[in-house]
């Protein structure tokens, strides 16, 4: 299968981009493509401007735009990976929604009814916190995290969500055996989703 993943953490040996490796690099053991958009690093512009709202805007996005829309259309499964700050995402994914998941390719309304057009592709969302699950449920918190990240953006944008993987207490100073057990999970969670790919004989 053809994966895109998209993460967005600004430090490279952060727990957030060792997990992205970690997910990438099983996809790639089971034989699977794999292109991972790395916002950071490829100095994603997150802004949103008045051009691309205007009303032919889908028909003139700038190139940046338009290749991350390619990836999007070319990839069955897309994957999204960022810590919760302030209990939503970083800014520069927040920007790249707001620019690639554009009226015209990833929603379209008609008196007000929102519907999704990227149907038909699979989405995972790999979050992680400071913050124990547990207490983000009790506080409500996770609910508005299910609502507004999982349903509000993704589902609503026609992805069928097959796994929204959690990593909860994530702090500096982690115990190198727990990091090693959330890379084991994050690749079980691969190997759960995705079959080896079959390669064609020669
Ligand atoms: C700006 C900022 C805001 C944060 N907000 C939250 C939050 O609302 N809830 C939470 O549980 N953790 C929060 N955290 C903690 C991070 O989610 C957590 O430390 C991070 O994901 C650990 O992964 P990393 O080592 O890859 O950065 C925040 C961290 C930062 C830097």
């Amino acid at each position: 299968m053809k994966h895109l993943i998209v993460v967005a953490h600004p430090v490279e040996d952060s727990f957030t981009m060792a997990l992205t490796r970690a997910y990438a690099d099983e996809l790639v053991r089971l034989g699977h493509e794999q292109k991972t958009y790395d916002l950071y690093r490829t100095g994603f512009d997150p802004v949103l401007t008045r051009d691309e709202l205007l009303p032919d805007g889908a028909a003139h996005a700038p190139a940046d735009i338009c290749h991350a829309q390619d990836d999007i259309r070319a990839a069955e499964v897309l994957t999204v990976i960022y810590p919760l700050w302030w209990m939503s995402m970083p800014a520069i994914l927040k920007g790249y929604i707001d620019r690639v998941f554009a009226r015209g390719f990833a929603y379209d309304s008609q008196d007000g009814v929102v519907h999704g057009l990227l149907s038909g592709k699979q989405s995972v969302m790999i979050t992680i916190s400071g913050a124990p699950l547990p207490l983000l449920v009790k506080s409500g918190k996770w609910d508005a995290v299910e609502v507004l990240q999982d349903t509000h953006i993704f589902r609503s944008s026609g992805f069928d969500l097959i796994e929204h993987l959690h990593f909860d207490e994530v702090a500096p100073g982690l115990a190198k055996t727990v990091g090693e057990q959330h890379m084991a999970r994050v690749r079980a969670c691969v190997r759960a989703h995705f079959l080896p790919a079959t390669r064609n004989c020669a």
